[in-house]
């Protein structure tokens, strides 16, 4: 009689479950970053996948692709017809962490009978700091030289805001003869990059308020890029420069569709009636951006941007336009969503007062589910911190600080702050830094609205927050 061949099953599993044994079949679900396939992540899964076929969806819907053919940032969405004999097909101990890292979470695995599929293990919690501890000394430390990087950027970052303001004017400027190019943002990203301005171009959005179109676009898409790639380097992935580039130029490249806009519409400072023929021509700016991109043949993603940015997770509301289902969004159009409408929270002074970042964070908390992912809420809102850097605090010994460093995970209200105003109300050129997570005894009472607190001046919070200097 015939020796009997052991049979194997295909089951479903996250990476953590891989053991030696099985062989990948399909790749099932990549986390939400990899949908921007960056240089690395494409070698590796067009080395390790030689053969298969790869899943992707762009503008038109899905599409099965030979996966010598994926482009970088094309949206992959599954990896198929994996043949066995690969080496990334046969599963090896330690292969999980590896398949984590380059963003693959879930397989179809073939399995043969007698291995065991372990339990999946829960996400792993970040060590807990706790306040005065020396693992807070350290972290304190390492921020406090953050810090002085960033506060030494102050000035670039307000040259290259005002600077890059102009360009997306110029871009708009020149789109409206019809001669879209996208050549004066990329040097633009470029010098905003390689200057690593924009954790402080970043810090002064909070502090100026921006018109609805230029400084606006610039301010996002530092938020934007800032944001993103805080996000990827939490999961412990690596930030690659291409990653850096294109997501600061699909922030510069989100309003576009502005320029079909006739420019007294766009400046005006009146507030239009929702049924109004100017409020219908804004709104169509999302349109017409995804024609020009698409027309630039810039990447489906920055089109996906441009085109579904003010699409909410409830399509009935008055605020999302143009009609699409929330699945149209991409991972990053996801969070450019949340960062637009932060953006131009903190950003407009037309209508009515300024949130100030620490009041408009909590907005958005509230926003999570109608208008937003909550996975993607959550993310910004880790992100920026409760109390997001340049924010103006009135801390409980009577004092104003400035934010300098985010607080920690686990102790959201206690950042590290920098003091320009004594408990009577007078300024102070000396600033003593804080750090709330050495200082037991000293707790964040409320956030200051520093537009009505220096309101003789437009500018002065950003003047008091250029002039901190470390000891
Ligand atoms: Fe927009
Ligand atoms: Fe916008």
């Amino acid at each position: 009689m015939a020796s009997q061949i052991s049979e194997a099953s295909r089951q479903r599993v996250k990476a953590n479950q891989l053991v030696q044994g099985m062989t990948i079949v399909e790749v099932t679900e990549m986390s939400f970053d990899f949908a921007t396939l960056d240089t690395e992540k494409l070698k590796f899964v067009q080395t390790g996948y030689k053969g298969a076929t790869a899943v992707i969806t762009d503008q038109s819907g899905r599409m099965e692709i030979p996966i010598e053919h994926l482009k970088e940032f094309d949206h992959l969405q599954e990896i198929t017809n994996i043949p066995a004999q690969l080496k990334l097909a046969k599963v090896v101990t330690g292969m999980g962490a590896l398949m984590e890292k380059h963003g693959l979470l879930e397989f179809m695995v073939s399995v043969p009978q007698g291995v065991e599929i372990p339990e999946a293990a829960g996400p792993q919690q970040a060590p807990r700091l706790s306040v005065g501890s020396p693992e807070a000394q350290k972290r304190h430390e390492q921020k406090v030289e953050e810090v002085k990087q960033l506060l030494d950027k102050v000035e670039t970052a307000e040259t290259n805001r005002t600077k890059a303001s102009s360009v997306v004017e110029e871009m708009l400027d020149i789109g409206r003869s019809g001669n879209y190019s996208s050549k004066g943002v990329e040097s633009m990203v470029g010098d905003i990059l390689s200057e690593g301005s924009t954790s402080a171009m970043k810090a002064i959005a909070g502090l100026r308020g921006s018109d609805q179109t230029y400084a606006h676009c610039v301010d996002m898409s530092v938020i934007l890029q800032d944001c993103y790639a805080d996000i990827l380097s939490r999961m412990d992935k690596d930030v690659s420069p291409s990653t850096n580039r294109f997501t600061l130029t699909s922030g510069f490249m989100h309003d576009i569709g502005k320029s079909e806009v006739p420019k007294d519409v766009l400046e005006s400072k009146e507030r239009f009636a929702p049924d109004s023929q100017e409020m219908l021509l804004l709104r169509n700016h999302t349109t017409y951006g995804a024609k020009i991109l698409t027309d630039m043949k810039m990447h489906d993603t920055i089109i996906n941007v441009a085109h579904y940015h003010h699409v909410k997770k409830d399509g009935s509301l008055f605020t999302s336009y143009p009609d699409a289902p929330f699945e149209s969004l991409r991972p990053l159009t996801r969070l450019a969503s949340v960062v637009d409408v932060y953006q131009a929270l903190i950003g407009k002074r037309k209508y009515k007062k300024n949130w100030v970042p620490g009041k408009a964070v909590e907005y958005i908390m509230n926003l999570a589910g109608s208008e937003f992912d909550e996975k993607m809420i959550e993310h910004f809102v880790t992100s920026m911190g409760r109390y997001p850097v340049g924010s103006l605090l009135r801390l409980s010994t009577g004092e104003l600080a400035f934010v300098l460093a985010l607080a920690p995970e686990n102790y959201p209200d206690r950042p590290m702050v920098a003091v320009v105003e004594n408990g009577q109300g007078e300024l102070i050129s000396h600033h003593n830094v804080l750090d709330l997570m050495l200082q037991e005894d000293v707790t964040v009472q409320e956030v200051v609205d520093h537009y009505e607190h220096y309101n003789e001046s437009e500018d002065q919070a950003y003047r008091i927050f250029e002039s901190i200097r470390l000891q």
